[in-house]
């Protein structure tokens, strides 16, 4: 199955992405953690990258273009992915259908006031992408899966968050009405706990697959 996850900053996509990703054996394929590590490896994307994500707007579409047309001919991608943060303009949409069948977008819907409370106390691991939050971390400071120091991101400061916000109303929220008009669209309430979202999201996948 080939999904796509699309919420805005904060929504719980990578959190849900991960595990099910786990649970269906298939890649979880995030442009947020690629262009994080490439930004981190200082490659020519990661330096082009970098400003744009500091700042909290998007990086320009054909780079993320390039970046999934790569990743998709990969092997692993052959029984289905997650794609968890692409497409999120309407031209990266449009580039998409070009190069994948996508079978369902797992929209999941969360409030601002939410989604700023949850990225000010993310910490996460830019090993294996794993992502905590503080409340329930106690005074633990590593990767409960791979043992890597967990971080805050630098787009986490309450400044960013509010232009990352922004730039998700204002450029990726059309997607919701492009792939409804697709027939393509299943939207799930974000705002209950992690394994309500995830038990709702798997009904959902367990009756397609
Ligand atoms: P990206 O890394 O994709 O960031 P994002 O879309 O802003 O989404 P987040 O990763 O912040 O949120 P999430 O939905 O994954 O939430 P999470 O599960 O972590 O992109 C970063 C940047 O890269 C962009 O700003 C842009 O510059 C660039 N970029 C990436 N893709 C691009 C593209 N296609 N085009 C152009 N530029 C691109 O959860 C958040 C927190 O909430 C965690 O602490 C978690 O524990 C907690 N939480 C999760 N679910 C729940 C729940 N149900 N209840 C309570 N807490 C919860
Ligand atoms: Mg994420
Ligand atoms: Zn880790």
């Amino acid at each position: 199955m080939n999904i796509i996850f699309l919420g805005p900053p904060g929504a719980g996509k990578g959190t849900q992405a991960q595990r099910i990703c786990d649970e269906l054996g298939i890649p979880q394929i995030s442009t947020g953690d690629i262009l994080r590590r490439a930004v981190k490896d200082e490659t020519p994307v990661g330096l082009k990258a970098k400003e744009y994500m500091e700042a909290g707007k998007l990086v320009p579409d054909e780079i993320l273009v390039e970046i999934i047309r790569d990743r998709l001919a990969q092997d692993d991608c052959k029984t289905g992915y997650i794609l968890d943060g692409f497409p999120r303009t309407v031209p990266q949409a449009e580039a998409l259908e070009k190069i994948a069948d996508i079978d369902v977008v797992v929209e999941l819907a969360v409030d601002d006031e939410a989604l700023i409370r949850r990225l000010s106390g993310r910490r996460v691991c830019l090993k294996c992408g794993a992502t905590y939050h503080v409340s329930t971390l106690g005074d633990k400071t590593t990767c409960d899966k791979c043992g890597e120091t967990l971080i805050q991101r630098k787009d986490d400061n309450a400044d960013t968050v509010k232009n990352r916000l922004e730039v998700y109303h204002n450029q990726t929220a059309p997607l919701i009405s492009f792939y409804s008009g697709k027939g393509l669209l299943k939207s799930f309430d974000g705002m209950q706990d992690i394994n309500a979202v995830y038990a709702s999201i798997m009904q959902v996948l367990g009756n397609r697959a």
